[in-house]
């Protein structure tokens, strides 16, 4: 047997990690339900801030530090409160706040020899992961790395290695594929690339519009027609975010995205699928099986609620040596916690039309619903698939819409915004710890919150 493996099973371990999670389940107890910050606390927390954004050059967007713990969708922040978190750091916490699970892999990696992986050094629990991912998309390669952003940054990379020398890249408008240097270039929001230089040819095709399929799946068709005839042979890969999330919870079909993909692949045009903010939260693990377009896709990438990135290709996309590579892949604990909660989604009953990602959404829409008619001036919606659920407040005005979201947090649940003209309110449910009863009271809050206007 390994040394590691004798470690991994020592008596004295095995009971230290039952006493460390008895431990967190004791005072997790203590946390029941929505709580205003403790006074005395106030004050520290609000320094506390300051210094933060101070140091950053900047304040966060919400005055959310943790304290550290939680319980399922309950999180403590530092000055004592406890609110229920509908956003998860924007889509990581999909397992709650101090799961069991995660925190006996945490044990776990805390007892590893290195607190980081990386490309010239990697632990058995690299290859699990991969593995796990390879599988499950049924692609034939995976390279792992820290955020989404450098998964998307390799992924073009691939797709441009592979085309050369197109080098145009068309994608959708409203899209966000992150904030490096070069894919904020694709993202199209003009703030997030203010004063850059821009290097990168990107072209935009409209997307699907729920009102009016027929006439946006036209038009988008036609602009790719259009651009395809200006810049022949010149575009090496499209992007493809099957629900746009920070766009506003947009979504397309399955024959609007067929459609585009027909013609990207008689035009030997790669297909790259953003799935940072997707995977897991449809009802099928990847959007891409969701919609049923496994014959298309060349390139895939995931990230937020998988702790660790990835950027899943086929064969005939394997990069030259050299052309990737990072320090980092991700921490050990990271990709311990990656393995539990993938290997969990796919053998815990979580896809499919009676899965629990459809169940949650079913039970959440439902009382949305029930709120839009009960007050059609205040909310309209909700909209979304599976775990990614938003509305509109008001008018989906973006002042309005923003200080509803801080409301609401004051109120005990955060949420985030998401698009422009209308800008939404949007939550990323976390699937692995929520349950009716957390969203009964969180609906509660937001109606509440709602009329208090
Ligand atoms: C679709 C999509 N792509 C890329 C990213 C960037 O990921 P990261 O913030 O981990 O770099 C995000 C993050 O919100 C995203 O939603």
């Amino acid at each position: 047997m390994l040394i590691a493996e004798e470690l991994r099973n020592d008596l004295r371990v095995i009971e230290a990690k039952r006493l460390l999670i008895a431990a967190v389940k004791a005072h997790q107890a203590k946390i029941t339900g929505v709580c205003p910050p403790i006074p005395s606390l106030q004050q520290s927390y609000e320094d506390l801030l300051l210094t933060f954004a101070q140091f950053r050059g900047a304040k966060l967007w919400f005055p959310f530090l943790g304290s550290g713990i939680g319980k399922g969708t309950l999180v403590e922040l530092a000055d004592g409160s406890i609110k229920y978190d509908f956003i998860g750091g924007i889509g990581v916490h999909y397992w709650g706040h101090s799961h069991e699970d995660l925190i006996a892999s945490s044990i776990d990696a805390a007892l590893s020899d290195t607190i980081m992986q990386g490309n010239l050094q990697q632990n058995i629990d690299s290859v699990g992961l991969s593995a796990l991912l390879v599988q499950a998309s049924k692609l034939d390669h995976c390279f792992l790395t820290s955020s989404g952003a450098m998964a998307n940054e390799n992924a073009l990379k691939i797709a441009f290695q592979k085309k050369f020398p197109a080098q145009r890249i068309l994608a959708f408008e409203r899209c966000f594929v992150g904030r490096t240097l070069a894919v904020s270039q694709i993202t199209d929001k003009a703030a997030y690339r203010e004063g850059l230089p821009s290097n990168v040819l990107v072209d935009y095709i409209p997307y699907f519009n729920v009102l009016h399929p027929e006439e946006s799946t036209a038009n988008a068709i036609n602009a790719l027609k259009k651009l395809l005839h200006r810049y022949p042979k010149e575009y090496a890969v499209m992007c493809f975010e099957f629900v746009q999330g920070e766009g506003g919870f947009h979504q397309g079909t399955s024959a609007f995205f067929k459609a585009i993909m027909s013609i990207l692949k008689d035009n030997n045009i790669a297909i790259f699928a953003d799935e940072v903010q997707t995977f897991g939260r449809l009802p099928e693990l990847f959007a891409f099986q969701y919609y049923g377009l496994e014959e298309f896709i060349d390139i895939v990438t995931i990230g937020k609620l998988s702790q660790v990135c990835a950027t899943l290709f086929r064969e005939n996309y394997k990069p030259r040596p050299g052309l990737l590579s990072q320090t980092f892949t991700s921490s050990t604990s990271a990709i311990k916690a990656s393995q539990v909660i993938i290997k969990n989604l796919i053998h815990g009953n979580y896809y499919g039309p009676q899965g629990k990602i459809q169940q949650i959404n079913n039970y959440f829409t439902v009382h949305l619903e029930r709120l839009s008619k009960k007050h059609p001036e205040l909310i309209r919606g909700p909209f979304g698939i599976g775990c990614m659920i938003a509305f509109t407040p008001y008018d989906g005005e973006y002042l309005n819409v923003t200080d509803f979201v801080y409301r609401l947090f004051e109120a005990g649940v955060l949420s985030f915004i998401a698009g422009e003209n209308p800008t939404r309110v949007r939550f990323l449910v976390p699937a692995g710890a929520v349950t009716n009863e957390d969203i009964d009271h969180v609906v509660n809050i937001i109606e509440k919150t709602l009329c208090k206007n």
